[in-house]
């Protein structure tokens, strides 16, 4: 019990005051080098596999199965309406990324980090409790959901600004975005409402025979959650490691 109480103790204190040796967990790339952008793609992709498991020491979550507690989407259009609560989501296959090439570009007043990548596959599942309306026609559906895409080619883009603290400058993210081209995408979802079996049925099927434009369609509302999801995630490294150890001059 005592033992306990002083390694947590020990935890505390280290996690508060340590100085975070990032080189200890991800290869560093000067700024200034030339071949800076060759480097950055070696220490991305090395980077990805650390961070599968998350970096306790930063409190960076595991990448790879990321976790979500909640995800809500709403969508509305035409006599469609639908509200879908999304719960404990769980996205895995970052870590077989693949990372292409990577452009880094940075003065006193910006921020711009590129990295082309692409992943043979991605899962994505969860729970989840929907209210649709289609017409007159009202339904709930609750249950399981996952996808499964396959082939991705990306580009993540993280925009920054740099912020003054204690004498250091750190980079605060305000920005990640991504449109993913994805090869093949097919979906399921379970529903335990004897009420609406046909309808989620339905769905379903349409969902499999359309993945492409509902892909398209359903983009945006992705891309609202990737942003939040991916400006969190970096500035849980960005805002604690000073830039200048991050990015060497
Ligand atoms: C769907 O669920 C909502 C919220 O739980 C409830 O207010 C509504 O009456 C339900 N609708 C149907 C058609 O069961
Ligand atoms: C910041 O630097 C100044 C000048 O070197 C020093 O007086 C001050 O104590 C430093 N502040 C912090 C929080 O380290
Ligand atoms: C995906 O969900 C469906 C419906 O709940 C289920 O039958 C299937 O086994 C799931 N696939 C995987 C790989 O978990």
């Amino acid at each position: 019990m005592f033992i306990k109480r002083v390694l947590f103790l020990v935890g505390v204190i280290s996690n508060c005051y340590a100085k975070v040796d990032l080189g200890k967990y991800l290869k560093i790339c000067s700024r200034n080098a030339v071949d800076v952008n060759d480097c950055l793609v070696v220490a991305i992709q090395m980077g990805l596999v650390t961070m599968a498991g998350g970096l306790q020491e930063l409190g960076v979550p595991p990448l790879d199965p990321n976790h979500e507690k909640e995800i809500r989407i709403e969508y509305k259009r035409n006599q469609i309406f639908a509200r879908m609560s999304m719960k404990d989501i769980y996205v895995e296959g970052l870590k077989a990324a693949k990372v292409h090439d990577a452009r880094i570009r940075a003065d006193e007043d910006r921020f711009h980090l590129e990295v082309d990548m692409t992943t043979p596959r991605v899962f994505v599942q969860g729970n989840y409790f929907g209210e649709g309306r289609f017409n007159s026609l009202t339904f709930n559906a609750s249950g399981m959901f996952n996808t499964t895409m396959t082939d991705l080619v990306y580009t993540w883009k993280l925009d920054g600004v740099p912020e003054k603290r204690d004498n250091e400058t750190y980079v605060r993210i305000k920005s990640f975005y991504m449109r993913p081209d994805v090869g093949n995408l097919e979906s399921y979802v379970s529903n335990d409402i004897p009420e609406s079996q046909g309808i989620i049925q339905l769905a379903n099927d349409f969902a499999n025979a359309n993945w492409r434009p509902l892909y398209r369609e359903l983009l945006p509302y992705a891309q609202d959650n990737w942003n939040k999801i991916g400006i969190r995630i970096a500035n849980k490294l960005f805002l604690k490691v000073p830039y200048d150890k991050m990015f060497p001059a």
